[in-house]
C-alpha cells in the first residue's frame, strides 16, 4: 500500500459523514467503540478488508469481528438462535461478540472469516460507533486498530502513533470507557467463552441460563488473540509484583506506591478502563521493564489477567 496522509476527524456530523464516505468508498477508518478503537472497513468489500490485514500486518488466518448497527443487520449475516437472542437481549448494544454459523447467502467478504463457516458479530454501544454504523448503512469489519501483536488502542492518539500513514482516517471520539476488548462467546455449538472481556462469564451464564464452557488452549477453533505474543508493549512485563525494583516502571493496583495506579480503590472496572492507556504511557518512556501489581482473578480481573499474561509471554 502506498503511503498516505491519515486524516483526524471529529466525532461530529461532518466528521461522521466524511468517515462514512471513506468507508463506503473502500477506505480504512479507525473509530472508537466502548471497548477499544477498531480499524474499520466495509465488510462486503474484499479489497477494503484485504487492506485491514495489510495495514495491521495481521496474519490472514485470523478472522475479523463484524460490527452492525442493529439486530436486523446482524440477522442478515448469521443463523440466529435462541441463546443468541438471550445474549443480545441482555448485553447488546455492548461489549459482547457472538460467534454464530454464517448464512450461506451472506454478502460478507470471505476474507473476514478467513475461511471459517462462522462469523463473529457484535453491536457496539459507543455512541460514535453506532452513529457511524447507521451512517454507512452496512456491516463494518473491524479488528482492534493496532499493528498485529501490539496493545489495543483506547485513544485516537494511540492509533495515530501506530498506524499513521497506513490508514485513511481516525475518528476521534475520546477515550474508550470499557478499555478491554469485547468478550467473545461461541454459540455455533456448546456455548463457549472464546475470549474473556468486558462481559464476565458469570454474567453470561446468568443471562443464558446455562453453563458457558471455558476454551482450552488445545481447542481447534483458532482465534481470539490466541497467539501468546499478543497485547505486547515494547518493554518486558513482570507480573504479580508485590515489590518494585529500581529502574522499573511501576504499574500499581490498590494502595501502593507506583508510577501509575490502575485503581487506587481496587475497582476492577476502573482498572480495565486504564489498563491499555497506562501500558502505552509507561512503554513510551522507553523503560526496559514494566512491573505490575497482582490483579484479583475475579470479574473483570479475569480479562485483565488474560491480557497481562499475553503481554508478559516470552519473546
Ligand atoms: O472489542 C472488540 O472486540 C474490538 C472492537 C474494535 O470491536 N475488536 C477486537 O478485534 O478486539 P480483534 O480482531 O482484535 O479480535 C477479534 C478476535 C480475534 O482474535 C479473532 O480471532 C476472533 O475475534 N474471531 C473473529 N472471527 C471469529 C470466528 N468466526 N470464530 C472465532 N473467533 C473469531
Ligand atoms: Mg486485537
Amino acid at each position: 500500500m502506498s503511503a498516505q496522509l491519515t486524516e483526524t476527524l471529529p466525532a461530529t456530523g461532518p466528521g461522521l459523514a466524511r468517515a462514512a464516505r471513506i468507508l463506503n468508498e473502500g477506505g480504512l477508518v479507525a473509530f472508537p467503540t466502548e471497548t477499544v478503537y477498531g480499524l474499520g472497513a466495509d465488510a462486503t468489500n474484499d479489497n477494503a478488508v484485504a487492506r485491514i490485514y495489510a495495514a495491521k500486518g495481521r496474519p490472514t488466518f485470523n478472522p475479523l469481528i463484524v460490527h452492525c448497527a442493529d439486530l436486523d443487520a446482524v440477522r442478515e449475516l448469521v443463523q440466529w438462535n435462541h441463546l443468541a437472542q438471550l445474549a443480545a437481549d441482555a448485553f447488546w448494544p455492548g461489549p459482547l461478540t457472538l460467534v454464530l454459523p454464517m448464512r450461506i447467502d451472506t454478502m460478507i467478504s470471505r476474507l473476514v472469516t478467513a475461511g471459517l463457516d462462522t462469523i463473529a458479530v457484535r453491536m457496539p454501544a459507543g455512541e460514535t460507533a453506532r452513529a457511524l454504523l447507521r451512517e454507512t448503512g452496512r456491516p463494518i469489519a473491524a479488528p482492534s486498530a493496532n499493528s498485529s501483536g501490539r496493545i489495543s488502542p483506547t485513544r485516537a492518539g494511540h492509533v495515530l502513533d501506530d498506524l499513521s500513514g497506513r490508514i485513511d482516517a481516525v475518528l476521534d471520539g475520546g477515550p474508550c470507557p470499557v478499555g478491554l476488548e469485547s468478550t467473545i462467546l461461541g454459540l455455533s455449538g456448546t456455548p463457549t467463552l472464546l475470549r474473556p472481556g468486558g462481559v464476565t462469564r458469570d454474567a453470561l451464564q446468568e443471562a443464558l441460563g446455562t453453563r458457558v464452557a471455558e476454551r482450552h488452549a488445545t481447542d481447534r477453533i483458532s482465534a481470539p488473540g490466541q497467539t501468546r505474543l499478543h497485547y505486547a508493549p515494547r518493554a518486558r512485563v513482570r507480573l504479580n509484583a508485590t515489590e518494585f525494583h529500581d529502574g522499573e516502571a511501576r504499574l500499581g493496583f490498590g494502595d501502593t506506591e507506583c508510577d501509575l495506579n490502575l485503581s487506587p480503590s481496587e475497582d476492577l472496572v476502573e482498572a480495565a478502563a486504564n489498563l491499555f492507556e497506562y501500558l502505552h504511557r509507561l512503554d513510551a518512556t522507553g523503560v526496559e521493564v514494566i512491573a505490575i501489581s497482582p490483579i484479583p482473578h475475579i470479574d473483570l480481573g479475569i480479562a485483565i489477567n488474560d491480557r497481562l499474561s499475553r503481554a508478559a509471554a516470552d519473546r
